[in-house]
């Protein structure tokens, strides 16, 4: 069993053939951290790393004369207020008014497996050998609460997934304020954090600080995860590179408010807290009740960022996607929002189907527009029941025809709105998130339901779910378009508003259950305004995301590539839009809009009839291309190569998992007279192996090492098929 623990020096370790994570129990009881990072022989102890000495303004934790301080001790779920004077992973209020708490171990589990933390998303294992876990319960003895922390090792990730469990049995009411899901005390400040931040058409974009003493964070207080910050960050060695070096990776399992922090104490150590984000948070405890965390999983690499990421993309595309199209290749789609936004009926939606189908596209997806009175954003949201003035034969005979051109029919819905210009918020209006008396700030003229409240999820889920039921549906693509404000719910006490931005997530959690349930061919797409909802709770029910909705190509290199740094190629929903770019403007040749969207779950997204004949023949080629390659895309081991935040010129590849078959692209920023040759490394080859490389129709041979180490040497005059900014190539390489 990968887990042990050491009666003799109370040591619980933690290990597979890559990494270890090592805690202790202390003295007083609490649980202490020791180690987590490459694999450490099992037989070691490490108590030695804990260095116990009298420091100045010291509160220690046992009498006199020890001298263990909490302050200056490495935890694993620690309390602010008894001599630790960083931030705390919880805490808890009793009726008293007292904050204080003293968790002391009482016993611990270790056993074979994963356990489900529904109706939370969560990695899980197919099959006990999968992974190993340990339980550690901790009580505190006054206000009669258990804490169970849960740790999770899988065996062929070098990844460890934590949640805590509040189980509370005493008489007296308590309040949580604060739980988070990890709390990882490392032993030096040599970092610099990186993480995944932005605002709407920009999602993702990768950000680096150095850590300095004191607090340095991102969060979401917007109801979900965010466009503006990422439920994501990496701690790496100043030297850290895409392939080499230490990094340790926290992605938080959750689609709501989150925090993730460092803080960096005077004695340069480092404390990572990850979890729900305590403002707007309160959560009462009565006698019997419990409150569980969500997951964060936490990935070490040795061997630098793609390593790291490539963990993610393994175990979040294999272990935390699910059902149907866990796996399974994705559909090349066409989505009618940037071809006609709302202004559509029946017959311009089949004459695009039509030619879409022409170049080989699988899928139609109906965007924004087809339901109520929606000819514009003011109106209609709630009311899912077709337009049949645009569409007369309705969402029914409509997916139908779609059918019988011999493409799929995808559907938009976005079911947690509703306008208040709708029938339904006519009828409901105490169904919006709002608080009593006060403004009610619109946005994109659209207020959230209170998914907290089972009868609004009951009444949406009827609503989308006969839609669906009556039509012929294979995809969905899940909308999400505004911010909360004003949080309160009309139906929850006044003691229980701090738990309502929670429950929410919890109701989004449960509609998305629902309808997989009931329609589990289903493949989902997630979306929020873009990407503002990108995260891996989403990606437990919803197995691909749209990416941005900035489709401009030159900028989706950078979302792209940010994205890559925790999310699996096969969720990132690209596709090739029509120019000048709908968001930015740009021209940029049909070729990269391609080359980019290939490395996604590929699809376009405009009006295929206002191509010219050879433009149209191109998507055709881009299409089949896709298609024989699609495995390769979606599944294959991504590498990044060369970073657009840093040069503006972008670069990454895929390669098979047997290593015969890969793919390279190279995407130019801004063109410069005179450049010089253009050098390019592959990585992930294998080195003795003889590849056939072909860009722009041209092919020669050279060995694996030569690829990696030396690299290729491009002539762009005779390779890039036209001059200008943005340019791009694609590199088959094949087993000679
Ligand atoms: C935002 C999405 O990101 C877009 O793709 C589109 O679906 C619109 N919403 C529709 O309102």
């Amino acid at each position: 069993m990968p887990i042990i623990y050491k009666e003799n020096t109370k040591e619980f370790h933690l290990f597979n053939s890559e990494i270890s994570y090592v805690m202790e129990i202390l003295e007083n009881g609490q649980l202490g951290g020791l180690y987590f990072g490459k694999k450490i022989s099992e037989d070691c102890s490490l108590k030695y790393l804990r260095v116990d000495v009298a420091r100045s303004h010291a509160a220690f934790c046992l009498p006199t004369p020890s001298v263990l301080s909490l302050q200056h001790t490495r935890q694993e779920y620690p309390s602010y207020g008894t001599g630790d004077f960083r931030y705390g992973a919880f805490s808890i209020k009793q009726e008293n008014g007292s904050s204080i708490s003293d968790f002391k171990y009482v016993s611990h589990k270790i056993y074979a497996g994963k356990k489900k933390i529904e109706p939370l998303p969560a990695t899980y294992v197919e099959s006990d050998n999968e992974a190993s876990s340990l339980e550690i319960t901790l009580s505190d003895s006054v206000t009669k609460t258990d804490l169970i922390l849960t740790y999770t090792i899988y065996e062929n990730y070098p990844a460890i997934t934590r949640h805590a469990r509040f189980e509370h049995k005493g008489d007296e009411k308590i309040t949580l304020e604060k739980a988070m899901s990890l709390c990882l005390d490392l032993p030096d400040a040599d970092y610099e954090m990186l993480h995944l931040s932005g605002a709407w058409g920009r999602e993702r974009h990768i950000k680096e600080r150095r850590l300095e003493q004191g607090v340095q964070a991102i969060h979401s207080m917007r109801g979900i995860s965010s466009a503006e910050h990422n439920p994501f960050i990496a701690l790496k060695r100043e030297e850290t590179t895409e392939n080499q070096g230490e990094v340790y990776g926290f992605s938080f399992v959750y689609s709501g408010n989150f925090l993730a922090q460092v803080e960096v104490c005077s004695n340069d150590t480092s404390r990572v807290l990850m979890g729900i984000h305590p403002d707007n948070f309160e959560w009462t405890l009565q006698k019997g009740e419990i409150f569980q965390t969500p997951e964060v999983v936490m990935v070490y690499s040795d061997n630098g960022l793609n390593k790291m990421s490539q963990t993610y993309h393994k175990l979040y595309s294999e272990r935390l996607a699910r059902g149907t199209w866990r796996g399974k290749e994705r559909p090349v789609l066409i989505n009618n929002w940037e071809a006609t936004y709302m202004d559509f009926n029946e017959e311009k939606i089949l004459e695009i189907a039509k030619t879409a189908k022409e170049a080989g596209i699988e899928l139609f997806v109906l965007d924004d527009g087809w339901f109520g009175t929606r000819d514009d954003d003011t109106q209609g949201l709630g009311d899912w029941f077709v337009n049949t003035k645009k569409l007369p034969s309705g969402i029914s005979g409509l997916s139908r025809k779609i059918e019988k051109i011999g493409m799929k029919f995808g559907l938009w819905i976005e079911p947690e709105m509703a306008n208040k210009n709708s029938d339904l918020y006519r009828k409901h209006p105490d169904w919006i998130i709002s608080a009593p008396d006060r403004f009610e700030s619109p946005s994109r003229f659209q207020h959230m339901l209170d998914f907290s409240r089972k009868e609004v999820v009951d009444y949406i889920h009827e609503m989308i779910a006969k839609v669906i039921r009556e039509s012929k549906i294979s995809y969905i693509k899940w909308d999400m378009n505004r911010y909360m404000t004003e949080c309160y719910s009309r139906a929850a006490r006044p003691d229980e508003q701090g738990k309502v931005m929670h429950k929410y997530i919890l109701g989004v959690y449960d509609l998305y259950t629902r309808l997989i349930n009931e329609f589990p061919d289903i493949l989902f797409e997630s979306c929020a305004s873009g990407g503002a909802r990108f995260d891996p709770g989403m990606l437990y029910f919803a197995p691909q995301a749209w990416c941005s909705d900035n489709t401009d190509a030159y900028e989706r290199v950078k979302i792209q590539y940010g994205t890559s740094l925790a999310y699996p190629i096969s969720s990132i929903g690209a596709h090739v839009s029509a120019v000048p770019n709908h968001q930015v403007g740009r021209i940029t040749p049909l070729s990269t809009r391609g080359n980019v969207a290939y490395f996604g779950a590929f699809g376009y997204e405009l009006d295929l009839n206002s191509l010219s004949k050879e433009e149209l023949e191109e998507v055709k080629e881009q299409v089949a291309y896709y298609k024989k390659y699609r495995r390769l895309f979606q599944y294959g081991t991504f590498y990044r190569i060369k970073n657009p935040f840093k040069c503006g010129d972008g670069a990454w590849m895929v390669v098979s998992e047997d290593k015969t078959q890969a793919i390279a692209a190279y995407y130019l920023g801004l063109n410069t007279a005179n450049k010089g040759t253009l050098r390019y490394k592959l990585e992930g080859l294998d080195p003795d192996m003889r590849y056939k490389v072909t860009v722009s129709g041209e092919s020669e041979f050279y060995r694996g090492d030569q690829l990696m180490n030396a690299g290729l040497a491009i002539n762009r005059n005779k390779y890039f098929k036209h001059m200008g900014d943005f340019v791009s190539l694609i590199f088959n390489i094949e087993k000679a």
